[in-house]
């Protein structure tokens, strides 16, 4: 019994290597090139691909309630996506519930996940309030297996807290080995400058991105960096944006500190002018942080080149333009913040990233799987292919074109925010740990399959 993937090249974040692979159950046996077929054996042949670890999506939103409403994937719409486009792992978000346990948010996402994941994920939990039991909640987080926990210095009376819970929450970290996720925006300050805009009659959505300067964002980066320097520990920035705000990040690695951060397609690849369209349809792209002015993008990519920036996620998070995005027609601060994009994270990065010569395929493999296991506490069960990791292998084909379009998506959502986008590379199977999920665009495993996955506390261990 086993599967041989014969003829590929395997990918990983350090070399390429001509080579077969022997899967054995649902872990990896043997990687080298020229493994014998034995009686009993499946093969598969992959002449002319790329073997790839499957893809790491370590920024997802989905079933999540927001703004009003709740994100339109759920974890059956959203991992099937995410699946066919050879993502094999996620980590979501758990959200603390103001004034109650961080355990009743987990067992909410575990309810909400467990029928219906069709690959592994994690759970980061958002924490909102700190009281002094909730120091022991994330020790009990940690031994649940939640490795990190995401902070708001955005969103006032909503998700943000102030300094002193998130400079308790970090000293903890010093503690339990978990990681602190910052959503990195000066939201005290957005708040004056989008009551002004509202009172001044700014309703349109492009006032979202208006309203949250990157100064705004820089300025958080820097006081969230600065906070875990004076407790001693790690930080890891969620979708950075822009120039300034990646300023902060360089400085502080220059100084040799464990900064880290992620940025996301939305980020890589469109700009403030993409809102520049007819009425309300700017909406698609109310998110947050915003989209930018067109100069940050390649200052972005450099900073994916030179690892300023550690991985890219999508932070997927989406809501229906027809019913949802609706919501704030009057008014830009009713509109539901997210986007989708959990589906197209490989295409797109392959696509502008590998085949336009802004990164190398093993960084592109780094940046969408491996990076993300490290930091994350998944390596090496995930983001390798390995003798021993998980069987999770997407065989991806570099020359297969697909348009991106809401058309033909997977995702629950009525619009694509890279609608007409042409790429050239796609997955064309897909493996969780050993099992075929993806054939040619097409979801072939079972709903809930998907497993909870203990990511490990990696306490400061993550260079
Ligand atoms: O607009 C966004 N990004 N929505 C999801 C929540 C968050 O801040 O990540
Ligand atoms: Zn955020
Ligand atoms: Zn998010």
């Amino acid at each position: 019994m086993g599967l041989l993937i014969r003829n590929g090249s395997v990918v990983s974040a350090d070399k390429t290597l001509a080579a077969d692979v022997l899967i054995e159950g649902a872990t990896i046996k043997e990687v080298r090139a020229g493994i014998p077929a034995e009686p009993g054996h499946e093969i598969l042949d992959a002449t002319g691909m790329l073997l790839l670890p499957g893809g790491i999506d370590a920024h997802t939103h989905l079933d999540m309630p927001f703004g009003g409403t709740t994100s339109s994937d759920d974890f059956e719409t959203g991992t099937c996506a995410a699946a066919i486009g050879g993502t094999t792992t996620i980590v979501d978000f758990a959200i603390q519930a103001r004034g109650t346990k961080m355990r009743d948010a987990l067992d909410t996402w575990w309810k909400k996940a467990e029928s219906k994941a069709c690959i592994d994920y994690g759970l980061h939990m958002i924490v909102t309030d700190l009281s002094d039991a909730g120091l022991e909640d994330m020790d009990d987080m940690v031994r649940e297996g939640v490795a990190s926990f995401k902070l708001f210095m955005a969103y006032p009376n909503v998700l943000m807290v102030d300094d002193a819970t998130i400079f308790r929450a970090l000293k903890q970290t010093s503690k339990n080995g978990a990681l602190i996720c910052m959503h990195a925006e000066n939201g005290s300050v957005i708040d004056v400058i989008v009551r002004q805009a509202l009172a001044e009659g700014k309703t349109a959505p492009i006032y979202h991105a208006l309203t949250r300067p990157t100064l705004a964002e820089a300025e958080a980066v820097h006081r969230a960096i600065a906070l875990a320097e004076i407790a001693g520990v790690p930080i890891y920035i969620v979708h950075l944006s822009s120039e300034d705000a990646l300023n902060q990040v360089r400085e502080a690695r220059d100084r040799g500190l464990p900064a880290f951060a992620e940025t996301c397609p939305q980020y890589l690849l469109l700009s403030i002018d993409d809102m520049n369209v007819p009425g309300f349809e700017s909406a698609k792209y109310v998110f947050t942080p915003p989209l930018r002015e067109k100069q940050n993008l390649p200052k972005l990519w450099d900073g994916l080149k030179s690892d300023h920036l550690q991985v890219v996620s999508t932070d997927h998070c989406p809501f229906c333009f027809e019913d949802q995005k609706s919501l704030g027609k009057d008014d830009f601060t009713k509109i539901p913040n997210g986007g989708p994009g959990i589906e197209n994270r490989l295409q797109l990065l392959h696509h502008h990233g590998v085949n336009a010569g802004k990164i190398t395929l093993n960084r592109f493999v780094e940046i969408v799987s491996t990076a993300p296991a490290r930091i994350f506490g998944m390596y090496p069960k995930k983001g390798a292919i390995a003798p021993g990791s998980d069987a999770d292998i997407v065989v991806w084909d570099p020359k297969a074109e697909h348009l991106i379009s809401a058309k033909t998506h997977h995702m629950r959502v009525d619009y694509s925010m890279f609608e007409g986008f042409k790429v050239q590379g796609n997955a064309r199977q897909v493996f969780s740990r050993g099992e075929l999920i993806v054939e040619y665009g097409r979801y072939v495993g079972r709903t809930g399959r998907g497993q909870y996955l203990r990511r490990e506390a990696r306490g400061g261990a993550w260079t």
